[in-house]
């Protein structure tokens, strides 16, 4: 069945292109379809709103957890996010970890204006496969929840180093489907490239 999935080739391409080029990167797999998080409860909201020595072993437990995928974030300096456009948004699997990893005072805090990320020196390229196309019109993007919301979610941490490698329209034809991926595929190279350019400031392991 993953097999067929344009999300995974594509993450997995980028995986490679990245390997091929620095051997040396660690890589860690994350796969929220087959090791899913547990979603949003009140619990897991209220582990990171209540002091310490007031939470219960439940929301305890919550936290560990959640501080885990945080860790784990903080300590990359790639992650490469596979993320399908489901329902003209992203798959709850994903929001699920977003939802973990979106948490004050770790990954952002509340100032007068606002709110101010804390994640810095980590990139994202996001690898996103759509069915239908979206970039290519102003009616298009306007549905767009899917990679529109993906960028937003990871700037408001502070992640600002984001690319995005796209194959769209996948569904329509087999020759649209080969077309994005081949354009994909020439756009990761670029990407990828441009990235290890910069390879003096990686000093961590990568996470996938
Ligand atoms: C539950 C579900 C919802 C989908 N919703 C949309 C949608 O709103 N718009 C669209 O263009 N394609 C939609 N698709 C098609 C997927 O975006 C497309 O098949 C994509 O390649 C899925 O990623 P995958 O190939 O990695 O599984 C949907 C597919 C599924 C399974």
């Amino acid at each position: 069945m993953y097999g067929s999935s344009n999300s995974r080739q594509l993450s997995a391409m980028l995986v490679e292109l990245l390997q091929d080029q620095c051997p040396d990167c660690s890589v860690t797999y994350k796969d929220l379809a087959r090791d899913p998080i547990a979603h949003l409860t009140q619990d897991v909201y209220l582990a990171y709103r209540r002091p310490e020595d007031e939470l219960t072993p439940q929301q305890r437990s919550e936290k560990a957890v959640t501080d885990a995928h945080i860790e784990q974030l903080l300590a990359s300096d790639l992650v490469v996010i596979g993320a399908p456009l489901y329902n003209l948004s992203i798959p709850t699997q994903l929001k699920a970890w977003i939802d973990r990893i979106s948490q004050p005072r770790r990954t952002f805090r509340y100032v007068e204006r606002g709110i101010v990320g804390l994640v810095s020196n980590v990139r994202v390229i996001i690898a996103s496969s759509r069915g239908g196309l979206y970039s290519l019109s102003e009616e298009g993007r306007a549905k767009d929840f899917q990679e529109r919301y993906l960028v937003t979610a990871l700037k408001l941490l502070g992640i600002s180093d984001i690319d995005i490698v796209r194959v769209e329209g996948v569904n329509m034809n087999a020759e649209r489907r080969a077309e994005a991926h081949a354009k994909a595929q020439a756009a990761a190279q670029e990407i990828v490239a441009a990235i290890l350019a910069t390879r003096s400031q990686w000093q961590r392991d990568a996470l996938v």
